[in-house]
């Protein structure tokens, strides 16, 4: 009972220290970072862009559409510092070479790197695992994409980031603590970044590396290609009211670009939500098995 009691205490001090650092952040500590978002096109990365551009940033896209990407970098002139840098590099994520040309010339062009947010993921297509042919395949797929160009990404950016005392920001999601039904490989994926990146955290401590790495546990977020996802379910009516009252991309964006900037270990948003239901599922991991089995049913 008392281990309960101070559990509870713990999650309370939690939530009004995250408060208190919710409101307390100076954008200023942005300005003149020279930054890099992938999977920059749409959804939170693309919110992630404009929030860094207007905040005084260098900010650097990348995805596999041009003419989107075009279209972020010209918005993210618009909102940000004449004298900052914007540019875009297309490619995909799948392709391995690609994900060191993109580092290259990402620190070529802006005169460095200080922020590396790991973002991009391969569209889902929501299901039960059948283990079938296609199944298998998806799955090399995803992890080629979620996960392996995200370890080459940071292995590559790892030198520059040690010389600007710089942040790693990991985009996961609560799916990478406790897997929803219908997204088997993604989940997996989640998971795979939390034990990469958590070890690779405790490496460079261990190297008195000024490198972060910040993981963040996002919850359902209306972005574009989730609600269509969300969509395509079948019997997924409760999901879809969920979806239907989701936070922002823009607000998510800005939760991850504060906790970046304090060297969060972890950033939970929406973070009531998120942060209580992480907590709850360490506590009684059945009971949000069996909530999410009902937001995913009928
Ligand atoms: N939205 C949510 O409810 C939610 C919940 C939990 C966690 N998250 C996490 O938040 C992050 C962003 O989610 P989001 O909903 O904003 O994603 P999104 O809107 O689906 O955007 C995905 C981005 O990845 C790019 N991409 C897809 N495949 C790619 C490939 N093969 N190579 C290069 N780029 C590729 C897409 O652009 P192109 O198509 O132009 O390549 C797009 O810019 C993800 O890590 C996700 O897991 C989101």
């Amino acid at each position: 009972m008392a281990r309960m009691w101070s559990k509870l205490i713990a999650v309370l001090v939690g939530i009004v220290a995250g408060l208190w650092w919710w409101q307390d952040f100076d954008e200023g500590v942005i300005r003149g970072k020279r930054v890099l978002v992938t999977g920059a096109s749409t959804g939170i990365g693309e919110q992630l862009a404009y929030h860094y551009a207007r905040m005084g940033a260098s900010v650097m896209v990348t995805a596999r559409r041009t003419q989107r990407l075009q279209e972020v970098v010209t918005k993210c002139r618009e909102l940000g510092r004449p004298d900052a840098i914007f540019g875009y590099v297309t490619g995909d994520m799948s392709n391995m070479s690609f994900t060191k040309e993109l580092i290259n010339e990402s620190i070529q062009r802006m005169g460095g790197l200080d922020y590396l947010l790991l973002n991009h993921i391969l569209s889902q297509d929501l299901h039960f695992w059948s283990g079938d042919v296609d199944d298998m395949a998806y799955l090399d797929k995803v992890f080629e994409v979620n996960f392996k160009a995200y370890v080459h990404l940071a292995s590559h950016a790892l030198p520059e980031l040690e010389k600007s005392n710089g942040h790693v920001v990991v985009l996961s999601s609560f799916a990478g603590k406790s897997a929803p039904p219908f997204s088997v490989p993604y989940a997996s994926t989640k998971f795979a970044l939390g034990g990469f990146f958590s070890g690779l955290r405790q490496e460079l401590r261990m190297k008195d590396s000024s490198v972060s790495i910040t993981t963040c546990t996002i919850g359902f977020i209306a972005t574009d290609n989730a609600v269509a996802s969300f969509a395509r379910i079948r019997n997924g009516a409760p999901l879809q009211r969920i979806m239907g009252s989701a936070a922002t991309p823009s607000d998510t964006a800005l939760d991850i670009i504060r906790g970046a900037a304090y060297r969060q270990r972890e950033v939970y948003t929406p973070f009531l939500q998120i942060y209580t239901t992480s907590f709850m599922n360490n506590l009684f991991p059945s009971l949000i098995d069996y909530i999410m089995r009902c937001i995913y049913s009928d």
